[in-house]
């Protein structure tokens, strides 16, 4: 996935890789080569992806101070992934052994806390009190997100509270970032549409990874881990909901994965990709804004 994407915009997802680089550089722990490696060889850098083609797609180049908001977006998501990985004891991040199975639980939180402190000094350096303050709300919003996911375990929520949830857990970021980006070279004009367009693509990708997790088809994690951790994702939803199953433990998965609770849940992923897909008609029509289409109907070929 997103390899035509990303061919066309090379030189600025390296100038994104550039400030990372910089902004850990300046920031040195014995840990530092480590963060580098898992922020810069193992991530898809969608966030920023979609940041820099939307940006490209109004036909407007691609500044610095946008690689920097990128950046800083980068580097709280593997923050969040480093510690998501020690609440789900996971051993395993795209395809290597997780921070926490590497240097244990301690030094994962502390990297992770490490990171975000970072990103707070970068984030005060920009001087733009707006993006400072939309950051720190999506903080909030990331860890009220993932405090409620824990007080879900074991239970079975409602289609409409998995989405919430998601809207908080992964379009939060998604669309702070394209509010962050438009906003530091003030494209006021269209950041409605950006951040609409980064809701319902944030939500269809999470939905995406959960019916990936189910079918487990390779996202480089260990299958089934949120079934395994007493966290149910749609595709569990929509299944329990049919059968009228209250203990999702005792769901056989064959069963499950034969199931039309899978396509359901390509069908919801679809309706917000397609909800994504409409606002780029904002956008001019360019190979951007096309790249733009393309990594929407990805998303829908599960
Ligand atoms: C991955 O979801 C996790 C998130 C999208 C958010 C995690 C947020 C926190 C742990 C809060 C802490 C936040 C900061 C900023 C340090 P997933 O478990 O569905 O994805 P996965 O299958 O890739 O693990
Ligand atoms: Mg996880």
């Amino acid at each position: 996935m997103y390899s035509n994407a990303t061919e066309t915009i090379s030189s600025e997802l390296h100038q994104v890789d550039e400030k990372i680089l910089e902004i850990l550089s300046k920031n040195q722990n014995i840990l530092t080569q480590n963060f580098i490696s898992y922020i810069l060889t193992g991530s898809k850098k969608i966030r920023s992806t979609i940041s820099i083609l939307s940006v490209k797609a109004l036909n407007e180049s691609f500044s610095s101070k946008q690689a920097s908001i990128c950046a800083i977006s980068e580097i709280i998501h593997n923050a969040s992934l480093i510690h998501d990985d020690i609440i789900d004891n996971s051993e395993q991040r795209r395809g290597k052994p997780s921070f926490n199975n590497i240097f244990g639980n301690s030094a994962a939180v502390l990297s992770g806390d490490f990171l975000i402190s970072v990103v707070l000094k970068e984030l005060l350096s920009l001087n733009n009190q707006t993006i400072l303050k939309r950051y720190i709300e999506t903080f909030s919003t990331l860890c009220a997100g993932e405090i409620n996911q824990l007080g879900e375990k074991n239970k079975i929520i409602s289609v409409d509270e998995y989405i919430e949830k998601t809207e908080r857990k992964t379009a939060e970021l998604f669309k702070t970032t394209l509010f962050s980006t438009f906003y530091t070279e003030n494209l006021y004009e269209n950041i409605t549409f950006a951040e609409n367009f980064a809701k319902n693509f944030g939500i269809a990708f999470q939905i995406r990874d959960d019916i990936l997790d189910i079918t487990q088809k390779s996202t480089g994690k260990p299958v089934l881990s949120d079934l395994n951790n007493g966290i149910y994702t749609l595709p569990v939803i929509i299944f329990a909901e049919e059968k009228n199953i209250t203990n999702p433990q005792k769901i056989n998965l064959s069963d499950l994965q034969n199931s039309c609770a899978i396509s359901k849940a390509v069908d919801l992923c679809a309706k917000y990709a397609n909800r994504a897909l409409d606002l780029l008609e904002h956008f001019s029509d360019n190979q951007y804004a096309k790249a733009l289409k393309n990594l929407c109907e990805e998303l829908k070929r599960i």
